[in-house]
């Protein structure tokens, strides 16, 4: 018998970063972040467990075959869930993406979060939100954040059972409501990073002088965009959002070799961001472990902002995304 699920999640960004893990085994940050979850930006998977079969999992994505170590990832991923389920049977794991890779917005966020769902539902479990976050962050943990829409925060914790992610609920009686936020994703480069978050955040927490300070105004910079965010304040949040990217990428340069993903590129971009938000356009970066900016705007600003950086950013596309939603089963 074949046991058969699809789910799809969107990607997210991270408004205050995760870098780094207490406890590498079982993902515990050590920080904990905030994040909005994109609308349009979902990855599709279908998990099928072909009980009575033996042999190893497949996996494709975009109908591509992964190489052996991203495979490898994917089944001890796998073997969680198994083990939960009590299921011995290898699976079939199809995978793709509504965005275009170019876009830089298909995310192993997204990618585990969808996996969390279409695995456990395929393999008989129902798992709550909270639970399936905390799986989700097993294969990657800003995927912990993939699983719910709009804002998010994933509370550091101090185990599996307290490292879980939560949607956050602003107050809706404020004067002016919370912020309307939007994200223009600028694609600088298609290229792929050279080293990955895992190694990087390992290289960043072993060498940079600079990462307990990053850690410990990660706290501050938190508790100042969950305020900003109740009390509606986007300039507030966005100062604290940008100084919060920056911050973590100063510590990975200050690494021994040092970590530098950006490049001529990034610092145009991040200077764009800057003129328009002189001009009087709300409007402030974020860098992930990767060399495209992301910009965070109003909803209402959004259109503009984009328009704005296109223009002067030649040859550089420039999507906008608005929150989205939660991870879904699919095709039920
Ligand atoms: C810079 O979630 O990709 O995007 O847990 O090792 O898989 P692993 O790392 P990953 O790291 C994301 C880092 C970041 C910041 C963020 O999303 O919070």
């Amino acid at each position: 018998m074949t046991r058969t699920a699809t789910a799809s999640a969107n990607t997210n960004i991270a408004l205050i970063k995760y870098w780094g893990k207490a406890d590498e085994a079982l993902t515990i940050p050590t920080t904990s972040s905030l994040s909005l979850t994109l609308g349009g930006t979902r990855t599709t998977t279908t998990v099928s467990f072909e009980e009575g079969a033996r042999g190893a999992d497949t996996v494709t994505i975009d109908g591509v075959r992964p190489s052996p170590a991203q495979v490898a990832r994917v089944s001890r991923f796998l073997d969680l869930v198994r083990h939960r389920a009590g299921l011995t049977a290898p699976a079939t794991v199809h995978s793709s993406s509504t965005v275009p890779l170019a876009a830089g917005l298909a995310s192993s966020a997204a990618g585990f979060a969808a996996l969390a769902l279409a695995a456990s539902r395929a393999a008989g479990m129902e798992l709550d939100a909270r639970a399936l976050t905390r799986l989700a962050r097993r294969g990657s943990g800003s995927a912990a954040r993939s699983v719910l829409g709009g804002l998010v925060l994933w509370n550091a914790g101090k185990d599996d059972e307290t490292s879980y992610a939560e949607q956050v609920v602003l107050p809706t009686a404020q004067p002016d409501g919370p912020p309307d936020l939007a994200m223009a994703v600028m694609v600088l480069t298609q290229e792929r990073k050279e080293i990955s978050s895992t190694a990087a955040m390992r290289a960043t927490m072993g060498s940079s002088p600079l990462y307990p300070a990053w850690v410990e105004s990660s706290a501050v910079d938190l508790r100042e965009a969950l305020a900003a965010l109740r009390s509606g304040d986007l300039p507030r949040l966005g100062e604290v959002v940008e100084a919060n990217a920056l911050g973590m990428h100063a510590a990975m340069m200050a690494s021994r070799p040092a970590i530098m993903y950006w490049t001529p590129r990034t610092l145009e971009a991040l200077r764009a961001i800057a003129a328009l938000r002189h001009e009087g356009m709300p409007v402030w970066a974020t860098i992930d472990a990767g060399a495209n900016v992301k910009a965070l705007t109003s909803g209402a600003c959004g259109e503009r902002v984009a328009a704005a950086l296109r223009e002067r950013l030649p040859g550089v596309s420039v999507w906008l995304r608005r929150p989205g939603g939660a991870a879904r089963i699919e095709g039920v």
